[in-house]
């Protein structure tokens, strides 16, 4: 979209803002969860260096799943288990489309993007012994190159949870002989090296694995994502202990190999909901719920090699209460303690929502796993919005009470917000005017920008989830993330720019809320809006968003219209 036709919302956003000053104090007359304190707007900039990006993942997008040499991986594996099934086979075709992908960034102004690498479309089988599949190395050259020529950093996941199947069929995958150095860990580290020699001179911002409690958790726990191994009891546990020494090998290789001559970052994106008490009681429960989540990887790697105190104690218990002589977790040797310590440049950050956590200890039950472990039950207020994804709540202090809790609890890293975003459902007519999302990102940013002035935190970027609607996993096409709309019944995926994309251009250009700009004149009128209709929604009350969603298509139907004209 240009310049010109994006500016002209802001142009015409004065007249409009009166309009919905007025609407929102007449229409809406409840308060909600809001806080007037707590959740005031903060009006200033980000530090001049702050990154601002957006995100997708290989299998989520690319499609082409068996062209060339590409071997199947663990989710192709799933997907096609059942003919009833979304699947990732064409996705956003980014395989061939990356070109209008990169067109939608820079229309954005996104100088950065981050994207992953399929693990099976470099290694068939995931293994180099066994092959390299040259037109998989070309495709990430392709992009990488078309990104750079058009100034957009690339930022590149090496695991996005695509695991070539072979892996798994051969040693386990990440169950592979957990205790001792595996095949596993040589396997990845095989995969970083390739992966730097080949893109290392152009990518200077490496993350290891996307999200590793999902991989553990959900594909080796309880096993309803790929692989599909259920083990709840261990699965994770051994899981997560493969995963994070694989991190700690590709993070050495880097170090000892690389950095002098590239000069460039690696790290982790770890996930984590905030945990915040239901009472005052609840304290110890809500700082064991973010412990054993965020700290299960965050300890070893930022903190001293080794898993949280409240993990290995109260796994301990349990051992002794379920008669067992040895703990579910598992116990890394000093050696390993040594290697896995430290081996983070950055620390990258998925955060989406918040729990309410209350103290349900210790009652043993039968057949223990991962959620029972914690010892703490997780619910909702009440009063939080949710989105069409059934776990997100929105609930914007809890990034930046996150974000404090990494500071203190792991020496004031700097921070990469590798993802955060909203979804809404797949309907028809098409959610364009995604009211619901532009108010999710200013709420969020808002609460990061805080952290970052407030609170004196090292954030450093922003990571928008994401550039396009995608493979929503289990939910397939179902639930849609994107600042762009993707047509998938249209053979060509054309993309459609969404009004949260040109929001998201003026927070980008704005660099934040700057005081008298026009950009935070129309942020604060949507205010109260933002923080209140989702609220009016759950009550079953819907006027005001309509109302006020129909009045703000007026003044962006004309740019809109522009933009669809510009990018097919
Ligand atoms: C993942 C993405 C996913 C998003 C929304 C994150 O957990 O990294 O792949 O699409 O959340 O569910």
């Amino acid at each position: 979209m240009s310049a010109t036709a994006s500016d002209s919302i802001m142009e015409t956003g004065t007249f409009v803002n009166c309009f919905l000053l007025v609407i929102s104090l007449v229409i809406i007359p409840v308060n909600g969860g809001y806080d007037k304190e707590r959740d005031a707007l903060l009006k200033g900039t980000f530090p001049q260096d702050f990154i601002w990006s957006s995100a997708t993942a290989a299998y989520q997008i690319e499609g082409a799943w068996n062209v060339s040499d590409k071997g199947p991986s663990v989710w192709d594996t799933l997907a096609h288990q059942d003919n009833n099934r979304d699947t990732g086979d064409v996705a956003c075709d980014s395989y061939h489309k990356y070109p209008a992908d990169i067109q939608l960034m820079k229309q954005m102004g996104l100088k950065y993007y981050r994207f992953s690498i399929s693990w099976p479309r470099i290694f068939p089988t995931g293994e180099q012994q066994d092959g390299v599949n040259q037109d998989g190395v070309r495709y990430y050259n392709a992009l990488i190159n078309e990104l750079i020529a058009n100034d957009i950093q690339p930022m590149v996941t090496l695991f996005h949870w695509d695991l070539p199947q072979v892996l798994q069929d051969r040693y386990g995958g990440f169950l592979n002989n957990h205790t001792n150095t595996t095949v596993i860990h040589d396997l990845f580290g095989d995969y970083a090296r390739f992966l730097y020699q080949n893109y290392g001179d152009r990518v200077k911002y490496w993350i290891t694995f996307n999200e590793p409690w999902i991989t553990a958790w959900l594909g080796y726990g309880i096993g309803n994502f790929a692989p599909q191994h259920n083990e709840p009891a261990e699965g994770q546990y051994k899981a997560a202990h493969n995963i994070i020494l694989s991190h700690a090998k590709a993070y050495h290789i880097y170090d000892d190999e690389f950095r002098a001559a590239q000069g460039g970052q690696v790290g982790i994106t770890l996930n984590c909901d905030w945990g915040t008490p239901k009472t005052p009681a609840d304290a110890d429960a809500a700082l064991r719920y973010v412990q054993f989540f965020l700290g299960w990887f965050a300890h070893p790697i930022y903190k001293n090699g080794d898993y949280p105190e409240v993990m290995k104690t109260t796994m301990a218990r349990k051992a002794q209460e379920e008669g067992r002589t040895t703990s579910r977790l598992p116990e890394f040797t000093p050696e390993q303690k040594l290697s896995i310590s430290g081996t983070g440049d950055f620390f990258g950050l998925n955060h989406y929502t918040t729990v309410e956590v209350t103290d349900a200890c210790c009652t043993p039950i039968e057949n223990p796993n991962y959620d029972t472990d914690k010892d703490v039950g997780t619910g909702h207020a009440p009063d939080w919005p949710r989105a069409a994804s059934s776990w997100l709540y929105v609930v914007p202090w809890g990034i930046r009470n996150l974000l404090g809790f990494i500071k203190e609890e792991y020496g004031d890293p700097e921070i990469y917000v590798t993802e955060n975003g909203r979804s809404d459902h797949d309907q028809d007519p098409a959610i364009m005017m995604d009211m619901e999302r532009i108010c999710y990102y200013m709420m969020y940013t808002n609460e990061v920008m805080k952290a970052s002035n407030m609170d004196n935190v090292k954030v450093k970027a922003y990571t928008a989830w994401s550039l396009l609607d995608n493979f929503e996993w289990l939910s397939g096409y179902s639930e849609r993330f994107g600042l762009h709309y993707v047509d998938f019944n249209d053979p060509t995926r054309t993309r459609y720019p969404k009004a949260s994309s040109v929001f998201f251009k003026q927070l980008v250009r704005n660099n934040g809320y700057p005081e008298g700009s026009e950009f935070t004149k129309y942020v604060e009128n949507m205010w109260y809006f933002c923080h209140n209709t989702t609220e009016a929604e759950v009550n079953g009350y819907t006027g005001g968003a309509s109302q006020i969603s129909s009045l703000f298509s007026l003044f962006l139907a004309i740019p809109m219209m522009i933009a669809y004209s510009l990018i097919a």
